[in-house]
């Protein structure tokens, strides 16, 4: 696989700093996240690597707006949003963010059809428009024979293929992307990771989570974590 390609023309979509997150278990305290700073352009493909529990999903829910940092400044396109209430919050998150993690996330009694569209409940629009879009994704994502099928008809590639779809249907200004190869044989991860690479060639903003080195690979720059913090960034050319 080769790695992504870069866009020409970028905008500033993440800015993140000194991003701090702690948590209290019973009287000791982890620091998740220990002053992180961390920018991404549009069309970027970053990959954050680090073992376990050096914070990589905790960068990742507050750059998703699931999470808000005990300190530090988020900048997600025009709107700060490290002091915004829970409401703000997942209004951001609806219009701007798409996400799949390792475990799919996908609502089991409903079709992959119906779980693609889940994520349009919250926005306007035209109906027909959306049912289109989701046709497209799921086709695109080869998986035009399987809309009907629940999650528990299809196997763990195709229920990661339906959670992309669905994360894709907001046309989102970030895909965050949390291990989604985590559960997946290597010939499965390689066939996700190759639909990622596609929507990111085409311009989709993409932040993947992962511990292993040769999917970090493929993004543009690779986010080194340990212990909160950023040991070190590597650009892939
Ligand atoms: N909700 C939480 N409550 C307490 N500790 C947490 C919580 N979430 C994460 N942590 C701790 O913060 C550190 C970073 O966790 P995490 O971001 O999940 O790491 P990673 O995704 O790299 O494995 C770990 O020490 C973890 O135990
Ligand atoms: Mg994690």
């Amino acid at each position: 696989m080769t790695p992504a390609a870069s866009n020409a023309t970028k905008t500033p979509i993440v800015h993140g700093v000194d991003l701090c997150r702690t948590f209290e278990v019973g009287d000791t305290r982890v620091h998740a996240l220990d002053h992180v700073d961390i920018s991404m352009d549009s069309a970027d493909f970053v990959a954050v690597m680090g073992p376990s529990g050096s914070g990589k999903s905790t960068l990742m829910n507050i750059l998703g707006c699931l999470d808000r940092p005990n300190s530090g400044s988020y900048q997600l396109l025009s709107h700060q949003v490290a002091n915004l209430d829970d409401a703000s919050l997942s209004a951001i998150r609806n219009q701007h963010l798409g996400f799949v993690f390792q475990s799919f996330h996908l609502l089991p009694r409903l079709t992959a059809l119906d779980n693609v569209l889940l994520p349009l409940r919250f926005a306007k629009g035209d109906v027909t428009d959306a049912l289109e879009h989701a046709l497209d994704l799921l086709a695109r994502l080869g998986m035009s024979d399987r809309i009907d099928h629940r999650p528990n008809q299809l196997s763990g590639g195709q229920r990661q293929r339906v959670a992309i779809a669905r994360a894709l249907m907001v046309k989102p200004t970030l895909l965050l992307a949390d291990e989604p190869t985590g559960n997946l044989d290597s010939k499965t991860a390689s066939e996700i990771l190759e639909l990622m690479l596609t929507f990111n060639r085409e311009g989709q903003t993409i932040l993947l989570v992962t511990h292993e080195s040769s999917i970090a690979a493929l993004a543009h720059r690779i986010i080194h974590m340990r212990d909160g913090r950023i040991e070190g960034e590597e650009i892939n050319a």
